[in-house]
């Protein structure tokens, strides 16, 4: 039998040397290429934060113009891609179709040799470019509508607002979903990352490694969770509620969602920020009862879970915030994708720089020498 340790998720095992970004768990820390991301999502942009995270510096005013020029040029996608979102069930979770349409690009695009670094540079501007596009056009056809074209003149989240409703977003909103896109963009070595790594690490094409890391996303334990919490507070429904609630769900070991991380043990700093996005926009829109509930749910848990270290992550106030745009709830993952995007092709760039298939050990616990009894034999 083997000795070897097993580590149950892989907790506290690191998988690979990287760069990209850096979480300090205990002091709510989290730094794009050493940048605060509370800094990013007030000062930088999408464009800017994916720069960042792909090449590892903040870009001159040239390289910015270049970039968000070839995403621009990038964002429409073939026809036949079109029709491949029109052929799938309407009532078909919009992650599924993200991820069939993105393993699908593979076939239009060439990009099999990943030694070729242009051709790898052009999969990252036609993956950032596009995800936005597809997730729109789904949404569209799913209620009987055409797409609508993506516009060159507005940047990554006004457009993305564009496509999903026609209306340009106000200053204000684009800025609030411009920031989320930042938000959520990387994360270091959380699941959806670690399936694109590996993905990556047998030279699959970039499409691919893409398509892999989306369906790791799609999980509730995962990015998943931003719809079920919402899920969780309609159950909740009133204030007065919370407590029995929250009671409830600790004796019986019930996981809420929104709530607990592998590494951070007090609040994630994502959760922060998007609490302060989100009294922006109820500034604008009205207070909703849900994001009142959110916050009391966050005030009982701390008492009960706090020390355990159970605290808000990400998904807690993301999807309250997207609601209060009128963003239907299971568009809040494809978002999630739409930002992640960037981080999973920054962390496919670093594996392929020092790569080596990932073939990791298990420990056996099945039979060994077992006997073959012919079918004839067994009754
Ligand atoms: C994301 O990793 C990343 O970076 C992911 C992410 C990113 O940006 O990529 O941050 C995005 O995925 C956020 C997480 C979204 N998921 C949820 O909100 C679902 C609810 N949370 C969990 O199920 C859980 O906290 C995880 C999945 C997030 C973390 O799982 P771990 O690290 O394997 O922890 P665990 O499930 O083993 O829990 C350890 C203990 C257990 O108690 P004991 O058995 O030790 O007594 O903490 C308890 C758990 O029961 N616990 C919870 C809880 N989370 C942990 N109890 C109730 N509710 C919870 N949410």
């Amino acid at each position: 039998m083997s000795q070897i340790e097993l580590r149950p998720g892989l907790a506290d095992v690191p998988v690979a040397e990287s760069a990209v970004s850096y979480i300090d768990g205990k002091n709510a820390r989290l730094e794009y290429r050493g940048i605060a991301v509370e800094t990013l999502a007030t000062e930088s942009c999408f464009e800017e934060t994916s720069y960042l995270l792909l090449k590892g510096d903040l870009p001159t005013q040239k390289q910015l113009a270049d970039f968000d020029d070839q995403l621009r040029h990038h964002r429409r996608i073939k026809f036949r891609l079109v029709d491949l979102l029109k052929s799938l069930p309407e009532t078909g979770h919009p992650m599924y179709a993200l991820q069939a349409a993105v393993a699908a690009m593979g076939m239009f695009y060439p990009a099999r040799d990943v030694t070729n670094a242009q051709s790898n540079w052009e999969s990252v501007i036609r993956l950032i470019a596009k995800l936005p596009t597809v997730v729109a056009a789904f949404h569209r056809i799913r209620h009987g509508d055409e797409p609508i074209k993506p516009r060159d003149d507005l940047d990554h989240a006004g457009n993305f607002f564009w496509m999903l409703f026609e209306k340009e977003p106000s200053p204000a909103v684009r800025k609030v979903i411009d920031a989320c896109l930042i938000l959520h963009a990387e994360h270091t070595m959380n699941a959806s990352t670690f399936s694109g790594r590996v993905t990556g690490s047998t030279l699959a094409n970039p499409y691919t490694v893409i398509s892999a890391a989306i369906g790791t996303l799609t999980g509730p334990l995962h990015g998943g969770a931003n719809e079920e919490v919402l899920d969780m507070l309609g159950e909740i429904q009133t204030i007065g509620n919370v407590r029995a609630w929250c009671d409830d769900a600790i004796t019986n070991k019930k996981k809420i969602m929104g709530f607990g991380h592998r590494v951070y043990k007090v609040k994630d700093p994502r959760a922060t920020v998007l609490q302060t996005l989100a009294e922006c926009v109820f500034a604008d829109a009205g207070r909703p009862a849900s994001y009142d509930l959110a916050v009391e749910m966050e005030k009982v848990l701390a008492e009960k879970l706090g020390s355990k270290g159970i605290c808000p992550n990400v998904d807690f106030y993301s999807g309250i915030v997207y609601k209060a745009l009128g963003i239907p709830m299971d568009l809040f993952t494809p978002i999630f994708a739409i930002a992640r995007v960037a981080g999973w092709l920054s962390h496919w760039l670093e594996q392929l720089q020092n790569n080596r298939i990932y073939r990791p050990e298990q420990v056996y616990v099945g039979k060994t020498s077992a006997v073959y009894v012919p079918l004839a034999k067994r009754p």
